[in-house]
This record gives C-alpha cells, structure tokens and sequence, in this order.
C-alpha cells in the first residue's frame, strides 16, 4: 500500500502556529507518527504553500505509483478549483482531513470546494485526523 500525504499552506509552521487551534506537533512529528503507526504502508510526504506546485504533486497520484492520496489543501481547501480539477482528475480516492473543526470556525472555512471529489472528509480530531484518513483508506482500498 503506498499513500501520498500532501499538505498545504502554513501547515510546515505547525506546531507554532496558533497551537490552540492546531496543537503542538510539528509535521514532521505527524509524518514520523503515521510510518510509526503504519509500518506496511509506504509514505510519501509533501508540503508546499504554493498552488500550482500542489497541482503538480496531485498528478503524481496519476502515475500508478500511489494508491491513495491523504490531502489537507489549508486555505486552498475553500477556494481553490485548481485543486480540486486536479482531485477529480485522479482514479484513486482521495480523503479530505483538517487538524481542526472547520465547522465551528470562521464562516468562509465552512465551504471545502475540494469534498465533493473526495472519497471523505475528516476534520477536528488534530494530528488524529491524519490516522484517521489512513484507516479510512485502508478500508477503502483493502475492500477493493
Ligand atoms: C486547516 C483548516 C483551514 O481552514 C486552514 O486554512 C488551514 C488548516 C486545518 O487543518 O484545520 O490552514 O486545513
């Protein structure tokens, strides 16, 4: 099983950033936690803060290498339909998380245009929300 975890922007300031809301992991702790908790899963992680460079990381998730892709798109996740034609581009399913409840936060973080081309969405379980996507994924993928 080989999984691809993309993160957004500001998600390499976690950790720092505004640790009420998102706690105090880094993502490099989060990264290190799931190969700890998933060992037969084959991880590749990435970050970035700009667009079109996610874009292009999303599309590797065309290439047959990846059997599921775990995204958290940030901001991008409300306004971005770059992002999300590029989800719905792909075969293989795709599960939305947040660190935090989006939900009970800001109006304009209510609205994912991404969700609807995910398989799911997991959000306001913290760096749980990532385990969570993986479990999700394996029982999607192992039903196969
Ligand atoms: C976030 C929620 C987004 O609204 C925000 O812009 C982020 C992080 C989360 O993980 O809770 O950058 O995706």
């Amino acid at each position: 099983m080989r999984l691809l975890v993309i993160n957004g922007p500001n998600l390499n300031l976690l950790g720092k950033r505004e640790p009420e809301l998102y706690g105090t992991s880094t993502l490099d702790d989060i990264e290190k936690m799931l190969a700890k908790q998933f060992p037969d899963i084959k991880f590749e992680f990435y970050q970035s803060n700009s667009e079109g460079v996610l874009v292009d990381h999303l599309q590797k998730g065309m290439s047959g290498a990846f059997d599921g892709v775990i995204l958290n798109a940030g901001a991008f996740t409300h306004y971005s339909y770059a992002i999300r034609d590029a989800v719905a581009a792909l075969k293989i399913p795709v599960v939305e998380v947040h660190l935090s409840n989006v939900h009970a936060r800001e109006e304009f973080r209510h609205r994912s245009v991404i969700a609807a081309v995910c398989k799911g969405v997991i959000a306001g379980f913290g760096a749980q929300s990532y385990q969570l996507a993986v479990r999700a994924l394996l029982g999607i993928i192992q039903k196969k």
